[in-house]
């Protein structure tokens, strides 16, 4: 099969078919994403909160993020896959931002970055354009800065607030931006963008009137137990699956019915003898001693 390209999802546009969005950040889980057929991956920076154990974002580094996409690109050659900007990898300045872009090129083989913000990121977003790295703009409900947002919180939801969400996204799209995310907003917004912009526009808890879909793996496996967003679907108990496993490991262990004979390797034959007669008689079991 052959890598999804830009002009591939261009044409699902252009025909109406959804494109299918998901985060993945290891190289299991995104072989498992190529293969149930997932259009795009997202190597996000909510790794920090899914794999690390943050609290957010913003402690996320360029390095752990590139150490996730070149794994997943490992895992899903053949995916769209999108490298996430941290914080800090971008904010700085121009030449910051078109670096650490540049970086998720040379390290991890992506096919776009991603970056969090509208009016006010638009120079960043040109500025890596005109480098002529592919930009998918990320709206609405921006992690990075959920202090300013007052919190993980939808935003757009008064109409002044959706005619400056609508605004961001006029500014993506100019600024260069070839896909746009919107996050956390009210569907009848995530409408109105996906009218007035050319390019795909994508929803991760923005309603169904657009191109497509992002959810985080974590999520939607049931594997995030910290919080659950109002627009997740949990398509699985990954949690209650692996614990259900490893208790049941645990009291085999202890109860000596793991490991079975089945688990071991035999000796060659004749060479259990052989043994006996080199070290002089029956090997004897050692005495159990307590730790000191
Ligand atoms: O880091 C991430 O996974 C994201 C999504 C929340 C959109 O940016």
């Amino acid at each position: 099969m052959a890598r999804k390209s830009l002009l591939d999802l261009y044409k699902m546009k252009e025909k109406g078919e959804k494109i299918a969005w998901l985060t993945s950040y290891d190289y299991p889980t995104a072989q498992f994403g190529q293969a149930a057929g997932l259009d795009m991956i997202l190597v996000g920076d909510s790794l920090g909160m899914c794999v690390y154990g943050y609290n957010g974002t913003v402690p996320v580094t360029m390095e752990q993020c590139l150490i996730h996409t070149e794994a997943v690109r490992r895992g899903a050659p053949d995916v769209y896959l999108v490298g996430d900007m941290p914080f800090l990898s971008y904010q700085t300045s121009d030449a910051d931002a078109v670096l650490n872009a540049g970086l998720f090129l040379k390290r991890a083989d992506v096919d776009a970055v991603k970056l969090e913000g509208g009016v006010r990121v638009a120079g960043r977003i040109k500025a890596i354009s005109e480098a002529g790295i592919v930009v998918v703009g990320h709206i609405g409900l921006t992690p990075q800065s959920s202090g300013q947002l007052g919190g993980h919180r939808a935003q757009g939801r008064t109409a002044e607030a959706a005619k400056a969400t609508l605004e961001d996204a006029l500014a993506v799209e100019k600024a260069g931006a070839r896909l746009l995310l919107v996050e956390a907003v009210p569907p009848e917004v995530t409408a109105i963008i996906h009218k007035a912009l050319t390019i795909p526009v994508l929803s991760i808890g923005a309603g169904p009137d657009c191109d497509g879909q992002l959810l985080i793996v974590s999520d939607l496996i049931g594997q995030f137990q910290a919080f659950t967003p109002k627009f997740v679907k949990k398509y699985a108990n990954v949690a209650e699956v692996v614990t259900k496993a490893i208790k049941s490991y645990v009291q085999e262990v202890k109860s000596g019915k793991f490991p079975g004979p089945e688990h071991s390797y035999d000796m060659l034959p004749g060479e259990e003898e052989k043994l006996r007669k080199l070290l002089g008689g029956p090997v004897k079991k050692a005495a159990k001693k307590a730790p000191k």
